[in-house]
């Protein structure tokens, strides 16, 4: 399963690509608001060329022909950038249209398995389920990921499903078993991937009994 990091922010990107970590980024409206004293241009720029892989960067306009403008323009900023369209009947049509220029796009709000569906057969080359705002409404976010997963293995649709709104690293476990293809994941719940409290005392104990061979913690070869 492929990890993204799912931010505005060129700092967080750039220490999840050292930590050889990132395979891509997804980017929305809100998480560049946070960026503050660049323009949109600038950051998008930073993101495209400071990351390894696609990065999904979404249109504001809810109009087809303006989504269309929009995406043309996002993608003359890259040929990593993969453009995020709402799920609308407006973004479906900006789907079909988009697949014909062979620009890849990211269907995003997705919160039902029908909407997958459409979007796949649009020719979206990602749908993005929001499985933490399904759970913050008491539905099961991660069910959604299961019915999309069957649905595009009944089909073979060759879209890839994107876990978005991920909220913690058990979302992650869930998509990795599931089969999701990829899940994009906030800073702080990428670098918790790789803790364990048992792996830190472990490795505590190790360096103190190792001190009883060589007092001074040196490496003896
Ligand atoms: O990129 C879209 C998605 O990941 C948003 O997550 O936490 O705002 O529900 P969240």
């Amino acid at each position: 399963m492929k990890i993204f990091l799912d931010t505005g922010s060129i700092e967080e990107i750039r220490q999840g690509v050292d930590m050889g970590l990132v395979d891509g980024v997804t980017t929305n409206p809100t998480l560049i608001s946070k960026v503050k004293g660049k323009d949109f241009k600038t950051v998008v720029s930073e993101i495209l060329k400071a990351t390894p892989g696609p990065v999904s960067i979404e249109v504001v306009a809810v109009d087809y022909e303006n989504m269309i403008k929009q995406a043309l323009k996002i993608r003359e900023l890259g040929e990593n950038a993969v453009v995020k369209i709402p799920m609308t009947v407006d973004g479906l049509k900006a789907i079909r249209d988009l697949k014909q220029r062979k620009i890849p796009v990211n269907c995003t709000l997705i919160f039902s398995p029908i909407q997958a569906m459409l979007a796949a057969k649009a020719g979206a080359s990602y749908v993005s389920p929001f499985v933490g705002r399904l759970d913050d409404i008491s539905e099961d976010g991660m069910f959604l990921v299961e019915q999309i997963r069957s649905i595009f293995d009944n089909y073979d649709f060759q879209c890839n499903i994107l876990v978005a709104s991920v909220r913690n690293p058990v979302h992650v476990v869930r998509a990795a078993m599931i089969g999701a293809d990829v899940a994009t994941l906030p800073f702080d719940v990428l670098t918790k991937l790789t803790e364990h409290p048992k792996t830190a005392e472990g490795l505590n104990r190790f360096l103190e009994d190792w001190k009883k061979v060589s007092p001074e913690g040196k490496f003896l070869l």
